[in-house]
């Protein structure tokens, strides 16, 4: 039987599908199939796991350097009790893990290598169906674009967020705390001592970032998708309910694997209008729209950023989560978490779209709890804001697109014309934010290049830059930032992302120079660099293009084959999906 093709086969005559993990590996009558089993019964399996019943791949991002998935290790024994509970056989085994706050130069990079990790290790293994643990930043986002591309059954348990950070009595916010503590004590308002003790008062418990940042988004992103289970994404990491879920995961990912439910199934167009929508209810985080970008590429979705500013535009912005807001994720899940919120916008959602629990978004919603408190969830009557979701601006600066959050940036700076001030790059800047004799004002626009995918490269959470120093002395809190850098999902302020295309190819973001004029108008929706068409030629003929030092390794296929912010940042190659079969045997 060697060299013959294995994996998806048609339905066999007598109607049995062809079940991967048992016809190509465990059930193998043959010399394989005594490779395949007698290996792993070394760790003490006995025979029944090999009769045939679904193989569960536990795809975990656990690690130590990643602080935020510390615990996950002890959460898949609770995704491995539902499993042997509703029959399957889990194997859990490591993936690549991205450690948002250790990683250097930024874990962006790194997304699209997790991916190929998740992809390469569920479609070479007999693995029939996958739960994905993830939690950290890149790691919801890595690895269900690794997964959508091998499309079998995959479910995601996210490994829930921290509880509230204390400091002095008050509530603080992970990351959002850092930004506005950092700023204090730059002009003068808070003590060295006081900033050490926020420190080890922000972080104490397993879990992500309990702001409304990138993970907590992502992970409300998975649910929103549908495929996490219905009010899994708020529930505190130390909260015994998260282990319950956990379990009911792994019961629930056997029945997929029953039903043939796949990501190719679930992520639909309606999928993605849900997400987005959902996303400008919490005040999500603008990373979201990259990584939907992203997930939409693999399973063959067409998304544009223009589909996501209409989608989000009109919703209300219903959850008062710190960045954009006041509370934090613990207070969010005691207020009725995301079924709550989409209970609330229900009307503007696709309620079809089918979800890993195997019914509608609709209904899942229908039978969850409603909102327990209204000022963190607020009713649709009675929003934080209206239309405050990411807007997608365009312009002669940005021809492809860039973004900005609305809940998050001044109400003020929102239609404004200011003086560029540029930086070529965040070194610079950095070098430059503590000069009091930097020519600089409040009205003054801050301009970063070649912090792009390919600039940097990875397109680091760099966008959110410090107020210079002389202005926060003053009592200067926002200013407007552009560049094609991202931004940290808990930052905050009047900055404008994703600058599409980036300064690093020769996108007009290239072009600024210091003392131009730049309009920024976000009702409108546009971005324009005011300089003459003949002007901008001139620059252009005379740009040359930073040299990026990335000569081997995984940061020179990155760089080579990265794409713009507008298409995801995935690499080219990675785009759509490949499916579960492999075309040859090992032996
Ligand atoms: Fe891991 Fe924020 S640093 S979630
Ligand atoms: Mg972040």
């Amino acid at each position: 039987k060697t060299g013959r093709p294995v994996g998806d086969e048609p339905a066999r005559p007598d109607g049995h599908i062809g079940r991967r993990s048992f016809d190509h590996w465990f059930g193998e009558k043959d010399r394989n199939g005594f490779i395949h089993r007698s290996w792993m019964r070394a760790q003490g399996f006995s025979d029944e796991v090999f009769d045939g019943r679904p193989v569960i791949g536990i795809c975990n991002t656990w690690s130590e350097l990643t602080p935020c998935n510390a615990h996950l290790r002890r959460l898949a024994e609770s995704v491995k009790r539902g499993v042997w509970q509703a029959g399957g056989f889990p194997l859990e085994f490591p993936v690549m893990s991205l450690g948002e706050t250790m990683l250097r130069p930024t874990a962006m990079l790194f997304r699209n290598l997790l991916s190929m990790d998740v992809e390469e290790s569920l479609r070479g293994n007999p693995i029939d169906g996958a739960i994905l643990l993830t939690g950290c930043d890149k790691t919801t986002p890595g690895s269900i674009m690794g997964a959508a591309s091998v499309d079998l059954p995959t479910l995601v348990v996210t490994g829930g967020p921290m509880l509230n950070g204390k400091f002095r009595g008050c509530d603080i916010g992970s990351g959002t705390a850092v930004w506005r503590f950092t700023q204090d004590v730059n002009a003068g308002r808070m003590t060295q001592e006081d900033y050490a003790a926020a420190e080890s008062g922000m972080s104490r418990s397993n879990g992500h970032c309990m702001t409304m940042g990138t993970a907590s988004t992502m992970a409300c992103m998975a649910e929103a998708l549908g495929l996490q289970l219905t009010g899994s994404a708020a529930i505190p990491a130390v909260d015994s309910r998260r282990y319950a879920i956990a379990q009911q995961a792994g019961q629930r990912i056997v029945q997929m694997v029953e039903e043939d439910l796949k990501p190719s199934d679930i992520l639909t167009r309606d999928a993605f209008a849900n997400a987005v929508r959902a996303n400008a209810a919490i005040g999500g985080s603008t990373n979201a729209v990259i990584h939907l970008l992203a997930i939409a590429g693999r399973v063959g979705v067409d998304l544009t950023l223009d589909d996501m500013d209409e989608w989000a535009r009109g919703v209300p912005w219903l959850v008062d989560l710190q960045p954009s807001g006041k509370y934090l994720m613990e207070d969010f899940y005691y207020a009725g978490g995301l079924p709550a919120v989409m209970r609330e916008i229900l009307p503007l959602l696709k309620a079809d779209a089918i979800t890993v629990t195997g019914k509608t978004i609709g209904e899942n919603v229908a039978n969850s709890e409603r909102t327990v408190d209204t000022d963190v969830i607020r009713a649709v009557g009675n929003p934080l804001g209206s239309g405050a979701g990411t807007a997608v601006l365009k312009g002669n600066l940005a021809p492809d697109g860039a973004v900005v959050k609305q809940s998050a940036a001044s109400e003020r700076l929102l239609q404004h014309r200011g003086k560029a001030l540029v930086f070529s790059s965040i070194e610079e800047y950095d070098l430059a934010v503590d000069d009091m004799d930097l020519d600089v004002d409040e009205d003054t626009v801050l301009v970063l290049q070649n912090a792009g995918p390919r600039g940097y490269p990875g397109m680091p959470e760099v966008g959110n830059m410090t107020i210079p120093r002389k202005l926060a002395e003053q009592g200067v809190d926002d200013m407007v930032r552009i560049s094609d850098a991202r931004m940290s999902g808990t930052a905050y302020g009047t900055v404008v992302l994703h600058v599409a295309p980036e300064a690093a190819v020769g996108g007009p973001l290239a072009l600024v120079r210091t003392g131009d004029w730049i309009e920024l108008d976000v009702p409108a929706r546009t971005l324009h660099l005011d300089v003459s068409e003949e002007e901008l030629a001139k620059r252009r003929a005379d740009w040359q293009p930073t040299t990026v030092p990335s000569d081997r390794g995984w940061a020179r296929l990155y760089v080579d084959h990265v794409t713009q912010a507008n298409q995801g940042c995935d690499l080219d190659f990675l785009v759509g999906r490949t499916g579960s079969a492999v075309a040859r045997q090992s032996h």
